[in-house]
């Protein structure tokens, strides 16, 4: 059954999730703007029995992936090894039901990749094309732009990388950087030729403009604003090979050390994934024109899947191409961009080890939070409200209601409908429920996801109102016959609820379905007062949903505050290194282990305490400009380290005889070097 006529052409669904970098876990921004809507679709759409299949799988190739590797000293292989399994596992856990996750490392996506590539250089769709590339002559190497850093042109920062200066936010062409540097070998790179393959994307033009302009203005607005603006621009031609080692290789003579891009191979992953799940009958999701192909991705995405792959697609000739690109914007963390880098996310991994069997919590906050229409924030404070307030107060309340009152007043069966019971209220109520089936469908079938979830509950709000104005357990005292009816209703409604949740919320929609002893059920169940059928058992009622309290939110709080710091101290600016100088030089500096023995106050200053100290060879007098961080008495018995023959100098009328030293942290605190044991009073540090 489908709601919006469009859908009528269509026979079968092929529904992809953007393949996430195998460099990392799987943080709640993939989840809200892919993940989470991709499986609310794909669920739906098997309650209606559609012929579909659900393709995720790892972007197990590229460039961060290589320097990840460097970085851990460890082969990339093992990398996307590791993240893969992870990231396959998470999804499972969360319950996203993917028919295949599979991985672009696989043999069978080379070779699907590698054809590909080779169907289009035979049949001329690229042009070649030598331009000059930075190269490192040490390591034998063409740079990525990643691996090449220089000062940005832009504002100096001497940590810009080839594509882009991280400090002041500017793209960059490696060539415009100041003193290029290799990665590689730190040296500084030399210009050279190479060949590369380029898809002249401008070929293409026409073709787009009248395929996404003109025939696809209903595509949501953000994308389609972004398809218009590229367009707009005027498309180039786009190299689909780079010098790299690690991804496919390019398929021709004299092509050694090149691979194609990662962006050319990584969506023809989904249509390798669909060949290692249906090896005898892929092509028909990708190649039959009934097949409804649907990419769920992110807003950096949108280019290469309605521009970039699906002119891949049209220069290769016998693949459909999309038919919606639902894709959403960003979730922030606590008003932050998600950050891997700066580990500013909420990892899927850790939110299932720290909130066990509350999966559902995550997937109805993420998806009533969904950035369907601009970037969004997930708060904790957000997160605890939706679940105590909503899942709990609501659906929660209303499904145990009516399960305990069944028990309470019928044995836990369902009760009989006794005629002349039917009140304006029930035809009311039971007309309302009616609707909730196509209300939610077409706002799932039309990627409103937020809306489709909110129409849910407000099936369990009808159901809390329900009851709230019958009473069933005052009425019950007086009128048998109609708190069966209403109780029956209300059964009714709960069954309702265990069909159109499930999209959303599958754990508890499973556990509902147990609770009600229902046999597996439709969406054109739904909508219906007879789901449940009188006399038939039900059972003990088990809470869908807990109260979280402040001390599990406080501790994520904490935990986000921590990674806050620690970003806090490793970004602090560090002066740089000051000229070098002989031994000699750094010889005549005599400093030694000594020991504060009294400390005071230098009257009408703020900064300074005079210092008694130890020094091994003499007692002597040091003013010190600490004062601001210790207190006299604290650092009385403190051993530390003086250069003991820096010449005296007059401070507030005090001769301060040599100086303390001391280590300023980023946020300008001062600490004492001291060494890491007691030593004697006068040990040379040299
Ligand atoms: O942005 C990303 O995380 C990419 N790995 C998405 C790739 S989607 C597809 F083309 F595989
Ligand atoms: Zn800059």
């Amino acid at each position: 059954m489908k709601y919006k006529q469009e859908d009528n052409q269509f026979n079968r669904y092929c529904v992809t999730t953007a393949l996430p970098y195998a460099n990392g876990p799987v943080h709640i921004g993939h989840l809200a703007g892919v993940y989470v809507p991709a499986d609310v679709y794909v669920r739906y759409l098997r309650a209606n029995d559609e012929d579909i299949v659900f393709i995720g799988g790892s972007d197990e190739h590229g460039v961060p992936i290589t320097i990840k590797a460097r970085k851990e000293g460890v082969t990339p292989q093992q990398i996307v090894d590791r993240y893969h399994n992870v990231i396959k596992k998470s999804f499972e856990d969360l319950g996203i039901s993917f028919d295949i996750y599979s991985r672009t490392s696989s043999k069978i996506h080379h070779q699907t990749a590698s054809e590909f590539f080779s169907k289009l250089y035979n049949s001329g769709k690229f042009i070649e094309q030598v331009s000059q590339q930075y190269y490192d002559e040490e390591a034998k190497a063409f740079l990525a732009d990643r691996y090449i850093t220089g000062t940005c042109p832009h504002c100096g920062n001497e940590k810009a990388y080839g594509d882009q200066c991280e400090a002041c936010g500017s793209s960059l062409s490696p060539t415009e950087l100041i003193n290029p540097k290799s990665a590689l070998s730190g040296n500084e790179p030399v210009l050279k030729e190479t060949k590369h393959w380029y898809l002249p994307l401008n070929d293409y033009e026409d073709f787009m403009k009248q395929w996404i302009l003109e025939g696809h203005k209903e595509w949501k607005t953000n994308v389609y604003g972004q398809c218009k603006s590229w367009i707009e621009q005027g498309l180039q031609p786009r190299a689909v090979t780079r010098d790299l080692d690690w991804g496919v290789k390019v398929p021709l003579p004299n092509a050694e050390g090149k691979v194609l891009y990662v962006w050319f191979d990584a969506p023809i992953g989904y249509i390798s994934n669909t060949k290692e799940l249906y090896p005898d009958d892929w092509q028909k999701w990708w190649k039959e024109r009934d097949t409804k192909l649907v990419h769920f991705i992110g807003k950096d995405n949108i280019v290469f899947h309605c521009i970039i792959f699906p002119a891949m697609l049209q220069a290769e000739g016998s693949y459909i191409l999309p038919e919606s690109v639902p894709a959403n914007e960003f979730l922030n963390l606590e008003g932050d961009k998600i950050s891997t880098s700066r580990n500013w996310a909420v990892w899927l991994h850790e939110y299932l080890e720290d909130f066990k069997d509350k999966q559902d919590v995550l997937r109805y906050v993420l998806c009533a939070n969904a950035p369907e229409t601009k970037d969004n924030d997930f708060t904790w404070k957000d997160f605890q409200t939706r679940n105590n307030s909503e899942l709990v107060a609501i659906l929660g309340n209303f499904v145990n209601r009516t399960l305990v009152l069944t028990h309470k007043f019928f044995e836990g069966k369902v009760p009989q409908v006794p005629a002349n019971t039917i009140t304006p209220l029930e035809q009311e109520v039971t007309a309302e429920i009616a609707k909730f089936p196509q209300r939610i469908g077409l706002a799932i079938e039309n990627y409103k996801f937020r809306e489709a979830l909110s129409e849910m509950m407000n099936l369990a709000r009808i159901g809390n109102k329900y009851l709230t104005e019958c009473e069933p357990w005052k009425m019950i005292k007086t009128d048998v016959e109609r708190t069966a009816a209403v109780l029956n209703i209300s059964l009714q409604i709960c069954a309702n609820l265990a069909i159109l949740s499930e999209p959303f919320l599958p754990f508890t929609a499973n556990k509902l379905t147990k609770m009600l002893n229902l046999p597996p059920l439709h969406w054109s169940d739904a909508g219906k007062t007879d789901i449940i059928k009188p006399n038939s058992p039900i059972e003990k009622p088990e809470l869908l949903f807990e109260i979280i309290d402040d001390q599990a939110i406080e501790a994520q709080i904490a935990k986000l505050e921590a990674t806050k710091q620690s970003n806090q101290l490793e970004n602090a600016s560090v002066e740089p290194q000051k000229p070098n100088i002989s031994f000699e030089d750094f010889s005549k500096m005599d400093i030694r282990t000594a020991t504060i023995i009294a400390a005071e106050k230098v009257a009408k200053t703020k900064k300074l305490l005079k210092l008694t100290v130890n020094t091994g060879i003499d007692t002597r007098t040091i003013v010190s400009g600490i004062a601001e961080y210790f207190e006299p008495e604290q650092i009385i018995g403190k051993q530390v380290s003086v250069l003991v023959n820096l010449e005296a100098k007059e401070l507030k009328g005090i001769t301060s005889q040599g100086m303390i030293l001391m280590a300023e942290n980023a946020d300008g605190s001062l600490h004492f070097v001291s060494p890491c044991s007691q030593l004697i009073n006068g040990a040379e540090i040299r």
